[in-house]
């Protein structure tokens, strides 16, 4: 089917998506880049070229008010009633607000094996021990009962993952654990489940502004959330130096500060995270769609939404079968995946000396073999999630 101006339609369904340009004479079809930032930084280019610009002009790169006025442009729109607390990196916020509830050696800390290794790391930073527990088969985050039945005297908090995007289930472990929770929402802005959103519900949120993910910046930077105004100020003291007044250092903290030129690019983006995710979300309604209507439910699974859930889609992840071949299979068709994870934390070198060897979390360490992220991006055509459907249909019709 050839569009305006020569340019052939790939939508197998109606034409409600954009068009998928083609070279015309050649059969090649466009890529689909597993992720890209191009068209996002095309369309702000002007807004955020006066917002750097703004900041160089006024020549206070560290603190100031454009940091200020991220931070409570943030908290706006999280809710909740949290503080934000803006800092150096996702990695440096998990580990700010474990140290802000006094996690340190001879603690524990219960989390997922199936994350970023930051998620981990933080707590090794602290001196605390990781206590692993398996994964839900279905939603691909922390098992809450399996969570929960690792609780010990020692267990100083739990560390739950909103992994790619959807929040982990924190009303039952809040029910049934009476310490602290820190939610990692670094891949769950704007995520919310029973009504309340990711950052807002655990002693402290974690987010990171790593520029893949759906609020990014154009650099490191992070930001802790919390209700709590005593932890707030316990962070923002531990974040400078652990100095709440200039060159009195009551604790030994860090430098861990978010730049005033990543916080001038986030305030831009912010105003377009809430119709970003909108566009995720229909993207991804779309895959669920799609996937379903070619019959592909005993290959491909989807990341399960439990009810009460909004899912932000981070990422699009898949449990799929021969999951390699599949990714090989795309890539020969221009489109791009990625595989998050292809190692469960527990099976690590740098977390060796938690001593768990293979076979411990069964479900993490399947889905190691099994997740499959499809492209996913706000400015993904709905045209080419159709190509991208179509072509693991055509994978598994070859080899049925
Ligand atoms: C789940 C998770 N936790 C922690 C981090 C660490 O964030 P950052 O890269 O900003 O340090 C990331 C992102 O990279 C992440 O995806």
């Amino acid at each position: 089917m050839v569009g305006k101006r020569g340019i052939a339609i790939t939508d197998t369904k109606q034409n409600t998506g954009r068009l998928q340009a083609q070279d015309p004479g050649r059969t090649a079809p466009t890529k689909i880049p597993s992720f890209t930032l191009t068209e996002q930084i095309a369309a702000l280019r002007p807004e955020l070229d006066a917002a750097w610009a703004r900041v160089v002009d006024s020549g206070q790169f560290i603190q100031g008010p454009e940091v200020a006025a991220l931070e409570s442009e943030a908290a706006t729109l999280i809710g909740g009633g949290v503080t934000a607390i803006g800092v150096a990196s996702g990695s440096d916020a998990l580990y700010l607000a474990l140290s802000a509830l006094g996690v340190g050696p001879g603690d524990d800390v219960i989390t997922t094996p199936f994350t970023f290794f930051a998620t981990a790391g933080s707590i090794l930073r602290t001196g605390a021990r990781p206590v692993f527990a398996d994964i839900d088969r279905d939603t691909f985050n922390l098992d809450t009962a399996g969570a929960l039945a690792r609780v010990t005297p020692r267990t100083r908090a739990i560390l739950p993952v909103h992994l790619f995007g959807l929040m982990a289930d924190l009303t039952t472990m809040a029910r049934q654990f009476p310490g602290p929770i820190v939610e990692d929402a670094a891949q769950a802005i704007l995520a919310s489940r029973d009504g309340r959103v990711a950052g807002a519900v655990g002693a402290l949120g974690c987010f990171s502004f790593f520029p893949t993910k759906n609020w990014g910046a154009f650099g490191d930077a992070g930001l802790v959330t919390t209700r709590d105004p005593a932890l707030a100020d316990q962070v923002k003291m531990l974040a400078r130096h652990g100095a709440r007044q200039k060159y009195y250092h009551e604790a030994p903290g860090i430098n861990s500060r978010l730049d005033a030129l990543q916080a001038a690019v986030l305030r831009v983006k912010l105003r377009h995270v809430a119709e970003w995710t909108t566009a995720r979300q229909a993207l991804a309604a779309r895959y669920a769609e799609g996937l379903a209507d070619a019959g592909l439910a005993e290959w491909v699974t989807p990341q399960a939404v439990p009810p009460g859930a909004q899912h932000v889609y981070h990422q699009y992840t898949v449990r799929a079968q021969a999951r390699d071949a599949l990714a090989a299979h795309l890539g020969a068709a221009g489109i791009g995946t990625t595989v998050y994870y292809p190692h469960a934390l527990h099976l690590m070198p740098a977390l060796a000396a938690v001593g768990v060897g293979a076979g411990a979390f069964p479900e993490a360490e399947r889905l190691t073999q099994e997740a499959l992220a499809l492209p996913l991006f706000p400015e993904l055509a709905p045209a080419a999630v159709d190509r991208v459907v179509d072509a693991v249909a055509a994978f598994y019709r070859g080899r049925a």
